[in-house]
């Protein structure tokens, strides 16, 4: 069962109290292990964790970085390459060693082969400590579109309709969106030791009801991280307004016992 923290006052407040809750889950990791693996999302939703963490006394030279998915197609150095997003937002924001953070299919081999070639890279860093996780509309997380399995590894999947048309915000026009991606699977991201998965915005309140509380399905990508023992879900209010033991989430987290805190 996960944890699931719904944070109470405005949009602003609660991404930041989420933020915060988040850089605490990687502070411990970090203090008691300065080179552990992070699993690092892209997206809008993990900006307040970098930035509560850039604030905090923290040496993070020698952190380690995954990230969980990249575009196919974009060409090299575009801005919205999640390569030029990983070194802008999380690299420079938090002073990470570039030479320690990869992107799948950063390291110019064959795009048939790089899920592999990541995964590698993965096992070889010892495993993610921890994966910092958004999730889409559609479920997804990672770029794991509905039907992907529990069981898939990093590799080739094409973006659906709905998370081109979410992510066209970030690009010149709607076309401009890559179809293609590389994405760590399902199953590797359950291989991760925690899973810490912030959403926040109500259109994003039926996604994480489904992962949370709905069946385990592949027709919903996030269901997954029920599978998983450790996990975290850091909700704004908005987000958390369809899930049906939310009173429950709020007492447990409210109540909870002192070595919890
Ligand atoms: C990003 C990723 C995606 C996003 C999701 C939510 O690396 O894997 O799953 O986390 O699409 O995106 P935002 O945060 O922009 O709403």
């Amino acid at each position: 069962m996960a944890e699931v923290v719904i944070l109470p006052g405005t949009p602003d407040e609660a991404k930041a109290a989420a933020g915060e809750l988040a850089a605490d889950a990687i502070e411990r990791v970090v203090r008691a292990r300065p080179d552990a693996v992070l699993g690092l999302a892209t997206g809008s939703t993990p900006l307040p964790v970098w930035s509560a963490l850039a604030s905090r006394p923290l040496d993070l030279s020698r952190v380690r970085g995954f990230a969980l998915d990249e575009y196919i197609g974009l060409p090299s150095g575009h801005p919205e390459s999640y390569r030029a997003v990983i070194t802008r937002e999380v690299v420079d924001t938090l002073g990470l060693d570039p030479a320690l953070v990869h992107v799948p299919g950063d390291d110019g081999g064959p795009i048939e082969t790089a899920g592999e070639r990541y995964e590698a890279a993965i096992a070889a860093a010892g495993g993610v400590d921890v994966q910092v996780l958004g999730i889409g509309r559609t479920g997804h997380i990672g770029f794991n579109e509905p039907g992907s399995s529990f069981a898939s590894r990093t590799r080739v999947k094409t973006l659906t309709a709905a998370t081109r048309a979410d992510n066209a915000r970030f690009f010149s026009s709607p076309d401009e969106v890559p179809r293609h991606c590389l994405t760590q699977g399902l199953g590797t991201i359950l291989e991760a030791r925690a899973l810490v998965l912030l959403a926040f915005g109500e259109a994003k309140a039926d996604a994480v009801a489904g992962a949370v509380e709905g069946p385990v399905s592949a027709s919903v990508p996030g269901s997954a991280i029920q599978l998983h023992p450790e996990v975290t879900v850091l909700l704004d209010e908005a987000a958390a307004s369809k899930l049906r033991f939310a009173d429950y989430y709020r007492d447990a987290w409210d109540n909870r016992p002192d070595w919890a805190r």
